[in-house]
């Protein structure tokens, strides 16, 4: 039987990458979405998957979304902790909305779609946890002290969860991208992006395909033995700057 995939912000950016590829090795696959309706039923149609909407920082709205995905596709046996937003902002301007809306959506809903999952893959004795990190969490960024907060929580979360884990047939890493041709990275303002880029040892933005396959990687049956890991794919970025 196939199994059954839930990829939170699944339906643009990296996330989507990530839906296109699992569906694609096989797997019946969900993308979560927040607000991003005409995105969302591009998604579904182009890519024939099941779409949901739902705000990952709300405990409520992901109980409702499992129950939803499990009744009609099966038990989650892979969940990918994908959505993510940002307001970056130096602190000393930063304001008490910017800082909790992405501790929220970036940190808080590890929690809140975990939880709904964890007890059915340890009874069933396997299951994949993949988290979305981020360089920034890694090595901190200029704007992004509520992000690399976030992202640093999730490197966290990610090898206790291991720990706790890994008797249980149920792997849990991070995957930390660098900057990604996407939506989120393209709003940084474009000299900013500029300076970055050249920064990059690569020389160049990656691509949603190249974290999709990590991410497919660390939901086979191959991965068994990978767990509380982070793999990084940053062009280099990280020895850099
Ligand atoms: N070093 C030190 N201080 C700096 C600075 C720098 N490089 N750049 C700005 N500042 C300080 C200024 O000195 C100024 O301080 P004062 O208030 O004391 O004068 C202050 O910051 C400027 O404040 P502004 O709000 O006017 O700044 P701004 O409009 O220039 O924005 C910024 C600053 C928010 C950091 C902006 O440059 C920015 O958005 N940078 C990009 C951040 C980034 O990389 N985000 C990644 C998004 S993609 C992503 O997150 C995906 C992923 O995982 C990689």
């Amino acid at each position: 039987m196939a199994r059954v995939a839930l990829v939170t912000g699944g339906t643009r950016g990296i996330g989507r990458a990530i839906v296109e590829r699992l569906k694609a090795d096989g797997l019946l696959v969900a993308a979560g979405y927040s607000g991003n309706d005409e995105a969302a039923a591009e998604c579904a149609k182009s890519l024939g998957v099941m779409v949901i909407k739902g705000n990952v920082g709300n405990f409520a709205d992901c109980k409702a979304a499992v129950e939803k995905i499990e009744a009609e596709l099966g038990p989650i046996d892979v969940l990918v902790n994908n959505a993510g937003i940002t307001r970056d902002g130096v602190f000393h301007k930063m304001t008490s909305e910017q800082w909790s809306e992405v501790i929220r959506v970036n940190m808080d809903s590890l929690f809140n779609m975990t939880r709904q999952v964890i007890e059915g893959m340890r009874e069933r004795g396997w299951g994949r946890i993949i988290n979305i990190s981020s360089i920034n969490g890694q090595k901190g960024q200029i704007g992004q002290t509520n992000y690399s907060a976030a992202k640093a929580g999730v490197i966290g979360f990610t090898k206790a969860l291991a720990l706790e884990n890994a008797r249980k047939g149920v792997t849990v890493n991070c995957v930390a991208p660098g900057y990604i041709d996407t939506e989120m990275v393209q709003a940084v303002p474009p000299k900013v992006l500029e300076g970055i880029i050249a920064q990059i040892p690569a020389g160049r933005l990656g691509s949603g395909e190249e974290i999709a396959d990590t991410v497919s990687f660390l939901a086979g049956e191959r991965a068994a033995y990978v767990t509380g890991t982070t793999l990084s794919l940053n062009g280099g970025q990280y020895l850099v700057g």
